[in-house]
């Protein structure tokens, strides 16, 4: 059976990302999921000086070795200031100190949300132009507009959004 990582990328306890993600992935059938919560993998803040001190943290180790037996992942962006949360992006910087190739080259789905209306759209044009160089395998993408408009009681609740959602996962698992 397929492992497949599914990341809210954000440390919110109640990450409308990770929400998304692990919808998304519990979507697909036949397949071993695995939930990642950044809170679970809490890191100091990046530093070379600490690198250099301490070397890598169990956390980091951990998440790594999460990432290591992936076969494809659902990544959801939370958007901060038009970019990655900073939790994300003090992951990412630990992980690709370990491998550069963060992701593997594994099928990813890639996903952002966010109350507003661009849903994310800045965060999504930002990691579309960088994950590849970080061994992205993006298959598909999809910012999902007004979160809370547009998913209740734990259901999209938008059917053009469903579609175009099922369409990509669709795409997704034919990849893995
Ligand atoms: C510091 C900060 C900056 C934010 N910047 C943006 C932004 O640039 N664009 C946006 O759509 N939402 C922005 N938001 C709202 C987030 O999209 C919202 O908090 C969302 O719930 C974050 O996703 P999460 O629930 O998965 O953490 C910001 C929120 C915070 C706390």
């Amino acid at each position: 059976m397929k492992n497949i990582i599914t990341i809210g990328a954000s440390s919110s306890k109640s990450s409308i990302n990770k929400i998304l993600a692990e919808y998304t992935g519990g979507l697909l059938n036949n397949v071993n999921l695995i939930k990642v919560d950044l809170n679970a993998f809490e890191m100091s803040l990046f530093s070379v000086d600490i690198e250099n001190e301490r070397g890598f943290s169990k956390a980091t180790i951990a998440l790594n070795a999460v990432f290591e037996k992936a076969d494809g992942c659902i990544v959801s962006l939370a958007e901060h200031i038009g970019a990655y949360t900073a939790a994300f992006k003090n992951s990412y910087d630990w992980l690709s100190r370990m491998d550069g190739k963060v992701w593997r080259n594994k099928p990813m789905l890639l996903l952002s949300t966010s109350p507003g209306a661009r849903g994310g759209q800045s965060v999504m044009e930002l990691a579309l132009s960088r994950f590849p160089y970080s061994g992205g395998k993006i298959v598909g993408s999809m910012t999902f507009p007004s979160f809370y408009d547009n998913f209740k009681n734990g259901e999209i609740v938008n059917s053009d959004l469903k579609i175009n959602l099922l369409d990509h996962l669709n795409n997704f698992e034919k990849a893995i």
